[in-house]
């Protein structure tokens, strides 16, 4: 069970006993005094029905930007000030790992970069950074494009169908297609593996959703049953996982056994020019074998794909989804996608050059980012004691952590926060072309695109810190850019063919969080060609 700790005088007297208990046992067992930090009160009914990081949100304007929160007898701080989470994020990173996270990927990624220790983190960073260099992300636009196109026949082809019945529009649950979609897109840009799952089922894809729905279950269920002995033979669930993972990993080391018999030289000399424009085989697995030779220990390969497999398809279909979601309520803000997509494109699809002039389409991706960040919270554990700096109000004078302190940075309440964005709730994308300065906040720069020069979208650099939606310091996505203009490829392929309405009203598509943000039943849409386009 999840309970919040309360310091009510109202309740029973046992029931102030009982929190008293819990407040001592939380601070013993996360290592110290916590000081004077805010404690969050609240009902357990807040955290039932509704996801956690809705319930943080609440607090947050309630208790401010630092504040604990119990679970049991486990202390979480939450942090949702950017002084602070450029301190845990950039400043002193080496001093926090992923805790609470790791413990759950870890039988999933292995030891890959996202829940990796820090010393095997580094040198693997080090040899996958280089692999999304500007060139290779040029040569994914074609990857984007060409699947898209295929999302496109298939609504195509169905819209016919439905014509010949006399209708003129489909529905379909778009959140599921764009899962599709951006697997497809992962599969081949990470290890030139079509899943074709736009198009039909295998046993591979369904293991890939088993695995993905077992680390949601994982990441919202509080005790770790799993670790249990015999867990993995006597619970159902659990011995399907491990057959889907079976699978998976049979399925990575067929693909990393074949790019290492199928080294070519004259391929390595074109990657170590940069030059995509002859390869067939242009992914990131290819670049890791070629430029790293046979020395790269498979084991370790293998946890790095399966990680950016996972880390790279929710997330993106995630943006898809709820930019949709976004759009259909704002019909001028959907016309004005569509004429600007008219205008660069035409007929035609999107290149690495039309991207740049997209920038309404690409503020449209940033905007969903910011109000459905994917994950909404950030999760670290403090390695050594530390001392966090203070926010921007109230708790000017930080707090002392001990070691083993749990954290949650909620990107979530950062990027809703009323003290840093104009009506923080509203879907504006060109707030982003007038962001506000920082109004004399202590240790915050405010909003300066300057100083990220070049940047097509904005991040957590230009907002210092404000704006997260990939994290930052030294473990900040490594795909945010690929995921960007991936995002803005097949949002832009879709509203220059169709236009799309919500089936129910808005308030019917829930959201439930595991890793990401998704709706509780799929985002169902009336998609129909547009009228306006011959
Ligand atoms: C890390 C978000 C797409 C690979 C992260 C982090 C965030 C994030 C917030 C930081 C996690 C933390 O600090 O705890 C997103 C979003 C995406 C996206 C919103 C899509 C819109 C991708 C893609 C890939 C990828 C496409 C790979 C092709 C990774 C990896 C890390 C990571 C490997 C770990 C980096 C490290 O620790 O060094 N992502 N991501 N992500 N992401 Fe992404």
């Amino acid at each position: 069970t999840i309970r919040c700790q309360s310091t009510s005088t109202d309740g029973p007297k046992t029931r102030n006993l009982l929190d008293n208990a819990s407040n001592l046992l939380t601070n013993f067992l996360s290592g110290g005094n916590l000081g004077s930090m805010p404690v969050a009160e609240g009902a357990v009914s807040d955290l039932f029905g509704r996801p956690l990081f809705l319930a943080l949100y609440d607090w947050f304007l309630e208790h401010g930007s630092v504040y604990k929160l119990a679970f049991g007898p486990k202390a979480f701080v939450v942090v949702s000030d950017p002084i602070v989470a450029r301190h845990i994020l950039r400043e002193n990173a080496f001093s926090y790992d992923k805790g609470v996270l790791a413990d759950i990927l870890e039988p999933i990624m292995g030891k890959g970069l996202i829940p990796a220790d820090l010393d095997t983190w580094k040198p693997r960073r080090r040899v996958i950074s280089p692999g999304f260099h500007a060139l290779y992300l040029e040569s994914m636009v074609k990857v984007f494009t060409n699947c898209s196109g295929r999302t496109i026949s298939k609504f195509e082809e169905l819209l016919e169908r439905k014509g010949l019945q006399g209708g003129e529009a489909i529905e379909l649950n778009l959140e599921a297609e764009f899962s599709s979609l951006a697997l497809d897109i992962i599969g081949l840009g990470v290890f030139n593996y079509d899943f074709g799952s736009v198009t039909k089922e295998s046993p591979i894809i369904k293991a890939v959703y088993g695995t993905l729905f077992e680390a949601e279950h994982r990441s919202t269920f509080y005790v770790p049953y799993w670790k249990f002995p015999l867990a993995r033979w006597l619970v159902p669930r659990q011995r399907k996982f491990q057959k889907d993972l079976k699978d998976i990993n049979d399925c990575l080391d067929g693909l990393i056994r074949n790019a290492k018999e199928t080294r070519q030289e004259t391929d390595v000399e074109k990657l170590q020019q940069r030059d995509y424009s002859n390869l067939k085989d242009g992914s990131l697995l290819r670049f890791l074998v070629d430029m790293r030779g046979a020395d790269v220990d498979d084991r370790q390969l293998r946890d790095d794909l399966m990680t950016m497999l996972i880390a790279g398809h929710e997330t993106t279909a995630a943006v898809l989804t709820w930019a949709v979601f976004l759009l259909s309520q704002s019909p001028s803000k959907m016309k004005k996608a569509q004429a600007e997509i008219d205008s660069v494109l035409g007929q035609g699809r999107p290149t690495f050059d039309s991207l740049k002039k997209l920038e309404y389409i690409r503020l449209i991706v940033v905007e969903t980012l910011r109000l459905f960040p994917q994950p909404p919270l950030l999760i670290r554990r403090t390695l050594k004691s530390d001392s966090l700096p203070g926010g921007h109000k109230g708790d000017k004078d930080g707090y002392a952590i001990p070691a083993g302190t749990d954290i949650f940075i909620s990107v979530y309440n950062l990027h809703r926060s009323p003290y840093f964005w104009d009506n923080p709730d509203e879907f504006e994308p060109e707030r982003f072309l007038a962001q506000r300065q920082s109004e004399g906040i202590e240790g915050w720069a405010g909003f300066d695109p300057s100083r990220s020069p070049g940047a097509l979208y904005p991040n957590e650099i230009i907002s210092d810190f404000a704006f997260l939606p990939f994290g930052g310091g030294p473990r900040k996505c490594i795909g945010d850019q690929f995921a960007l203009m991936e995002s803005t490829v097949a949002l832009a392929m879709l509203l220059q063919k169709f236009d799309v309405e919500l089936k129910g009203p808005p308030e019917s598509v829930e959201q439930v969080t595991g890793a990401t943000i998704h709706t509780k039943n799929g985002l169902w849409c009336k998609v129909k060609k547009r009228s306006d386009v011959h």
